[in-house]
């Protein structure tokens, strides 16, 4: 049986380290902060929204809660977010997305301070992955790095790749896997032959949005399988992009949904807001 790539227990690992780091910068006189502006009530964001406070909490920082209603108007929260970008006492700024409609994202994206943007969505932040400079990464692909990492898979050399082509995860973990010196190709839903592709991959990272698509005659053999998705079945139990069960059997290693990919997103935000104190300033 394949290796189960435990997102609980790296996440937990992770922002225990964090709260040691935390301690020591209160002990320095250094406080962190993070405002978390939800606009609307989408129950999906509310509930990530709220697990977001609760590990600022975990690991000793503060976190500044705006609820704002769904009528706001783009000024409105461009207002807000020049407000945060001023105040010294707020490290991180993150918008929940998705924004209600009437509100254009990439305005509202491009209008946080680079040094606030702990979701590492500002062009600047994507530029500077781009170009191997210093600057806050996407939360979910660095989570899946810290994943292979702390599971002692090896990237460098290794064909990886990615299903999917969006902004929050499959460009930024194209250009992590290569900075880790992985081969990377990047499939989206025009690439022809798409099983032939993936059959090739050492490490295959899957965030397509389509429950369990992914089944074992598109993986190699031992090949090591990420799953970025998340959905409800049938009989509303959690499952990913990964037809599990089917594929499980032939990889080497998995991450499992829930308890995979998740969990990880959120340890790498703390981990960006705690980066912003100690390392950006
Ligand atoms: N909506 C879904 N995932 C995310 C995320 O990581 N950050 C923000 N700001 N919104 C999201």
């Amino acid at each position: 049986m394949p290796q189960i790539i435990d997102g609980k227990a790296i996440s937990a690992q992770i922002k225990d380290e964090l709260k040691e780091k935390v301690a020591s910068l209160k002990e320095a006189g250094v406080s962190l902060c993070l405002a978390v502006i939800q606009v609307g009530n989408d129950p999906a964001s509310s509930v990530y929204v709220g697990n977001k406070k609760k590990a600022c909490a975990y690991i000793g920082v503060d976190s500044l809660s705006y609820e704002l209603p769904e009528e706001t108007t783009q000024e409105e929260l461009l207002s807000l977010v020049a407000d945060l970008n001023g105040r010294a006492d707020v490290n991180g700024i993150l918008v929940q997305l998705p924004v209600p409609a009437h509100i254009d994202e990439d305005a509202v994206i491009r209008a946080i301070d680079p040094m606030k943007d702990v979701d590492g969505f500002h062009p600047q932040s994507v530029g500077a992955l781009c170009i191997g400079q210093k600057g806050f990464i996407s939360c979910t692909p660095a989570g899946i790095i810290q994943l292979l990492k702390r599971s002692g898979i090896e990237i460098a050399g290794k064909e990886c790749v990615i299903i999917g082509r969006s902004n929050i995860v499959g460009k930024p973990m194209a250009l992590l896997l290569l900075r880790e010196n992985g081969t990377v190709t990047v499939t989206h839903s025009k690439t022809k032959d798409l099983e032939e592709v993936t059959k090739r991959a050492d490490i295959l990272v899957v965030a397509i949005g389509k429950p369990k698509m992914i089944t074992r005659k598109y993986v190699k053999e031992g090949a090591v399988v990420i799953d970025v998705g998340i959905h409800r079945n049938e009989n509303n139990k959690l499952c990913g992009d990964v037809d599990y069960d089917d594929v499980a059997p032939i990889c080497s290693a998995i991450t499992p949904v829930p308890g995979g990919v998740g969990p990880m997103t959120i340890a790498m935000l703390l981990q960006n807001l705690v980066e912003s104190a100690a390392v950006m300033r």
